[in-house]
């Protein structure tokens, strides 16, 4: 009972704030985050549509971003000089974000360079990485995608360079290679331990796509027997699922998309409809809630602990030292390179 009264008042408390500060104050939020957190922010979004956000917003002085630190970089490289960034716990990371490092993709790149000719190579980095990885890609001509502009960014790509170099998630560059009918022989996977990346300079040559081995723990937890069960369970329903899963799961959905998607299928679905979700638990026990005239249902339960990090509490001291605290600041001399790769991400429109 009093610990439901503490997060009344804390959420109360986050009210005054926000009355207080006005448009001066935007509080975003990732579909992933507690449902208290999205309901008291301004703006809820995908990866794509969060960033769009934060590059278009003048008016407010603070930004304060309710998600992951891959995501509040890129709010922090895109917003204007008068703009701060902060994010309600630093230590909210991406695992799949952390599978690729400065150091082991410039390495892999100067590998590939000694194989084929650098320039026929196109390098489009995954939003879940660091804005060094960004940076890198804007010096390299090449672009950041998300999720949801995956499919045309890789158009782009292909319609000026021979080859892809994709990091850091193997599983999302599959699916939209295979969405775009690249053959499975012309993707290969670069493990970033291995000479090569564990590939023969005959594999280079002949390969399209260059996929990074990195995955997502959430994700990738889905299998193919989660969604067999479920159809066997509810023969009608209709699943969804996040590009982030296995090429297997994929195959055996009836739709893939972001989390907007994933929100927009859900919203257009008939009433009564069973809708079965292959993404991060909060996102859809939220839906469930939203939409109580269809059934929505998990795949199987997998929590994003990282998005999870951001709690009220953490969002209110936050707010309380406005502009002071978990400051996200990038470089300049990063912050330059990052944006003209965040740039063209936000010109390739989903
Ligand atoms: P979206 O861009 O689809 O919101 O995905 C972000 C993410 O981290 C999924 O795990
Ligand atoms: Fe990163 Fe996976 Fe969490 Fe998304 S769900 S933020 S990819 S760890």
């Amino acid at each position: 009972m009093t610990d439901h009264l503490d997060d009344r008042n804390i959420l109360d408390e986050i009210r005054a704030v926000k009355k207080r500060l006005k448009t001066k104050l935007l509080i975003l939020a990732h579909h992933y985050q507690r449902s208290e957190i999205v309901d008291i922010a301004d703006f809820r979004g995908d990866s794509f549509g969060l960033s769009q956000k934060a590059a278009a917003d003048k008016a407010a002085q603070f930004i304060v971003f309710c998600g992951v630190h891959f995501m509040a970089e890129s709010a922090a490289i895109l917003c204007q000089p008068h703009q701060s960034v902060q994010i309600p716990a630093l230590e909210a990371g991406c695992w799949m974000a952390d599978m690729a490092d400065n150091q082991a993709v410039k390495r892999a790149w100067e590998d590939v360079a000694t194989i084929v000719d650098e320039g026929s190579v196109m390098p489009i980095v995954y939003m879940n990485s660091d804005a060094e990885l960004k940076a890198f890609c804007g010096r390299q001509g090449g672009t950041v995608c998300t999720s949801s502009n995956a499919p045309a960014a890789f158009r782009w790509a292909l319609s000026q360079r021979e080859k892809i170099f994709f990091f850091p998630d193997e599983h999302l560059g599959r699916n939209t290679g295979n969405q775009m009918g690249i053959q499975p022989d012309e993707m290969i996977v670069w493990n970033p331990e291995e000479p090569l990346g564990g590939n023969t300079a005959e594999s280079i040559k002949g390969a399209k796509v260059i996929l990074w081995e990195g995955y997502c723990l959430v994700h990738t937890r889905f299998r193919e027997d989660h969604v067999m069960k479920m159809r066997k369970r509810f023969p009608e329903a209709r699943v969804v699922v996040h590009p982030e899963c296995t090429q297997e799961v994929v195959a055996l959905a009836d739709a893939v998309g972001s989390t907007s998607f994933i929100v927009k299928y859900v919203e257009n679905a008939p009433p009564d409809t069973t809708i079965i979700v292959g993404t991060e638990i909060n996102l859809i026990n939220r839906l469930a809630l939203e939409f109580p005239d269809k059934k929505v249902l998990d795949l199987h339960y997998s929590l994003c602990p990282n998005m999870f990090k951001i709690s009220p509490d953490k969002l209110l001291r936050t707010l309380e030292h406005i502009g002071q605290v978990n400051r996200v600041e990038v470089p300049e001399a990063i912050r330059a390179d990052a944006r003209m790769a965040l740039d063209r991400m936000l010109d390739l429109a989903p």
